[in-house]
């Protein structure tokens, strides 16, 4: 059996509306794992590509939030219409979707000014 080459980790992390922090999938739908999974299925990608749930990843000012691993890829705001193009560039290609990216300045840090900004949101708040 081939090594798995990826595994994507959708955060499907839902919160109640009024949490500081969002979340990724206020509606628990998981439509975006849902859409990354049929579409590896379709291109014939698995089983080396995979596309798991995953819980908050910590970075949920910029969600919907995908990371690639173990390209350590980390993709913020990511919508259902991206899906194809992560799949063919990121997937396939090998590519990272620049608008995509959570830029470095922001990865991991929440002093970013998304999150220092005009929101009010609390920084300090752990995940849950
Ligand atoms: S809720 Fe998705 S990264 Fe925190
Ligand atoms: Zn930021």
């Amino acid at each position: 059996m081939a090594a798995f080459t990826h595994h994507i980790f959708v955060c499907c992390n839902q919160r109640s509306p009024d949490h500081s922090r969002g979340c990724c999938d206020p509606d628990g739908s998981a439509q975006l794992r849902s859409a990354l999974k049929a579409a590896i299925a379709s291109r014939g990608l698995k089983p080396a590509v995979r596309a798991n749930s995953a819980g908050c990843l910590d970075q949920c000012e910029h969600g919907p939030v995908v990371a690639i691993y173990p390209q350590g890829t980390f993709y913020g705001g990511v919508t259902l219409e991206d899906v194809p193009r992560i799949v063919e560039e990121t997937i396939v290609g090998g590519r990272v979707l620049e608008d995509l990216v959570i830029a470095d300045e922001c990865l991991n840090n929440r002093q970013c000014e998304h999150i220092t900004g005009d929101q009010t949101r609390d920084a300090a708040s752990e995940p849950t």
